[in-house]
């Protein structure tokens, strides 16, 4: 199994931990980012606690996001959309070159529910248009935080969907699935595809409020 370092950039909040954890529990080595780097460390200290409490010897540090980044080969991209941009531009030089895996979910939320924001295109394309010489793909956006968090050992009733241009870094994506889903991620297209997979979050979190339910997206026909 190839091993990555791997950036979580806004590890501190709940997709970004969560992803954290079920990364560095696969074996990779994890580097948690924030703005604030004791933020990053407290939030690594809870993550490496709980895998060496099950167990585990976990690789995970906490730094600034931009340090993160830096040293990291595969970086996630886990903030919320609201000062996405500004931060995607300002880590931009650190992202040159890097498999930069976005999951974000540009959403708005209104009295009738959550929605996808009318955008000219997605985050992840934004991402990329922001950071040129970054290879951005999509993945991880209808895997639920609490979920990933949870005890479940693999969220096996979940497929990860990776949308992007570079074949290559969309593979190291699909194959970083195998750590939530404990299978191959599914080659879902373009990038540009990420203006379908992002919004559709909203379609979950309904289905999720209607039913009481954690849902999650699973391809059938494979
Ligand atoms: N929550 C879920 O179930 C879920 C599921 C799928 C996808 N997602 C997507 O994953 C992303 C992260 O979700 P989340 O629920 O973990 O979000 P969150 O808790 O709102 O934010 C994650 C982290 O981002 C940093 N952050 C907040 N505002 C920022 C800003 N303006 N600029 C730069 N950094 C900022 C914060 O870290 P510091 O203060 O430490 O810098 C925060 O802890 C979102 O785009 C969301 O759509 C979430």
């Amino acid at each position: 199994m190839t091993t990555y370092r791997i950036a979580v950039i806004g590890g501190t909040g709940p997709q970004g931990k969560g992803l954290a954890y079920r990364f560095a529990r696969h074996g990779h080595e994890v580097v948690i980012g924030s703005r604030t780097a004791e933020k990053a460390v407290t939030t690594a200290h809870e993550v490496a606690d709980r895998l060496t409490a099950e167990g585990h010897a976990p690789v995970l540090s906490g730094a600034a996001n931009v340090e993160a980044a830096a040293g990291a080969e595969v970086v996630l991209l886990s903030v919320p959309y609201d000062g996405h941009d500004e931060l995607v531009a300002s880590l931009a030089d650190a992202l040159a070159g890097k498999v930069v895996v976005s999951c974000v979910n540009p959403l708005g939320f209104d009295k009738r529910g959550a929605y996808g924001l009318d955008l000219e295109q997605s985050a992840a394309e934004t991402a990329s248009g922001l950071a040129p010489d970054a290879r951005v793909v999509g993945a991880f956006h209808h895997v639920s935080a609490v979920s990933l968090w949870g005890e479940e050992e693999y969220l096996d009733h979940d497929d990860v969907l990776v949308v992007g241009d570079d074949r290559d870094a969309k593979e190291v994506a699909q194959e970083l699935a195998r750590a939530v889903t404990s299978r191959i991620g599914v080659d879902a297209g373009k990038l540009r595809l990420a203006r379908q997979l992002e919004p559709l979050t909203a379609v979950l979190i309904s289905i999720n409020r209607t039913y009481k339910v954690r849902s999650g997206i699973r391809i059938t026909g494979l």
